[in-house]
């Protein structure tokens, strides 16, 4: 048979994801592994398929290779894809002590300064790599970059709560990539690295809150807010350009669209926004006669970051400048 989009998974509401219901096993299975940037997918499909028990469930930023990923699941209900950034939402995404092991195999090394902070070991990663895993749950990092691996080594080893091992050379791997294969079949290096939790961590999420408003719903909800005012009519030309930063949160509105007309107007207004670097695209609505309401359009995908929420506010709060 087969695999359907079961296997990819568009989390939220509400966050951290249930992982027992996510393997739609009663009480979850004995093991849940993650992995970060699989790319086509190569070792986690089979990596998935040898461990039926494991629920393996893998983080990729590319479209494509979720894609390239989810055509070559024949059969597997053990495997779950989910497309996005591991740097933003593997701690979003999940609770403390969730996965047994986290791999990451040949992760881009960004080797250039001005790249640096795009390397999934930079920023928060030690910390969110520690929150999430169990404690005595391991962290396998393999690449053919060996200052990549020492240097997540220094880094990973250096946290609190995590302990690592010298780096190995060309290890011996039940399951491994075709690149690997080729590489080690040129003569070349592999390197290693594997860290261990040694005790318990957490780390603050960012959304979880939002999410939680959102459950108890009502008005004034996490993504709901009110202009006090009635809706500028004429059109919202004065957004053009328009942007905003709170702390680590930035916005900037696009394009806007008008339906209705006087009483029953409705914008919807395109906006890009940015938590550190993560970055995402939806529609803000705003609509209502006296007291306009702005809240996310149904049909954007998007996770409740503090960014979204500050551009929602700003777009209230720039609606009720210009109000009638
Ligand atoms: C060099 S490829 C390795 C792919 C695969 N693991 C392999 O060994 O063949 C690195 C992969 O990591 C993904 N990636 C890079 N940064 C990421 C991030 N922040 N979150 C999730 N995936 C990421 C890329 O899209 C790419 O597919």
């Amino acid at each position: 048979m087969k695999a359907d989009y079961g296997n990819i998974v568009y989390p939220g509401p509400p966050l951290p994801l249930d992982l027992s219901a996510l393997s739609g096993v009663r009480g979850g299975l004995p093991g849940t592994e993650l992995e970060i940037g699989f790319g086509n997918g190569e070792f986690t499909v089979q990596y998935a398929a040898a461990r039926p028990e494991t629920l393996l469930i893998g983080l990729e930023v590319s479209h494509a290779c979720v894609a390239r990923c989810v055509r070559r699941i024949k059969e597997l209900s053990n495997l779950k894809v989910i497309c996005t950034d591991a740097r933003f939402m593997m701690k979003e995404l999940f609770a403390d002590a969730s996965f047994d092991r986290v791999t990451m195999n040949f992760p881009c090394p960004w080797p250039k300064n001005r790249h640096a902070r795009r390397r999934v070991t930079a920023g928060g990663f030690a910390d969110d790599l520690a929150a999430v895993l169990k404690t005595g749950g391991v962290f396998e990092m393999v690449t053919d970059v060996d200052w990549y691996a020492e240097e997540a080594r220094q880094v990973l080893g250096g946290h609190e709560a995590l302990s690592a091992a010298e780096c190995e050379t060309n290890p011996e791997r039940t399951v491994t990539t075709k690149y690997e294969r080729k590489w080690l079949e040129m003569g070349k290096t592999i390197t290693r690295l594997l860290v261990t939790k040694t005790r318990p961590f957490t780390v603050e999420r960012k959304t979880w809150n939002f999410y939680d408003e959102e459950r108890e719903g009502g008005e004034g909800t996490a993504m709901h807010v009110r202009t006090g005012k009635p809706l500028p009519d004429g059109g919202l030309g004065f957004l053009a350009g328009a942007s905003g930063t709170r702390g680590e949160a930035h916005w900037v509105f696009k394009k806007y669209y008008t339906a209705g007309s006087d009483a029953d107007r409705t914008y919807l207004v395109e906006t890009v926004s940015a938590d550190d670097e993560f970055e995402q695209r939806y529609y803000l609505k705003a609509a209502g006669h006296e007291n306009a309401l702005v809240k996310l359009d149904g049909n954007s995908r998007v996770y409740l970051t503090p960014a979204v929420r500050c551009s929602a506010e700003d777009l209230a709060r720039r609606l009720a400048e210009h109000a009638v």
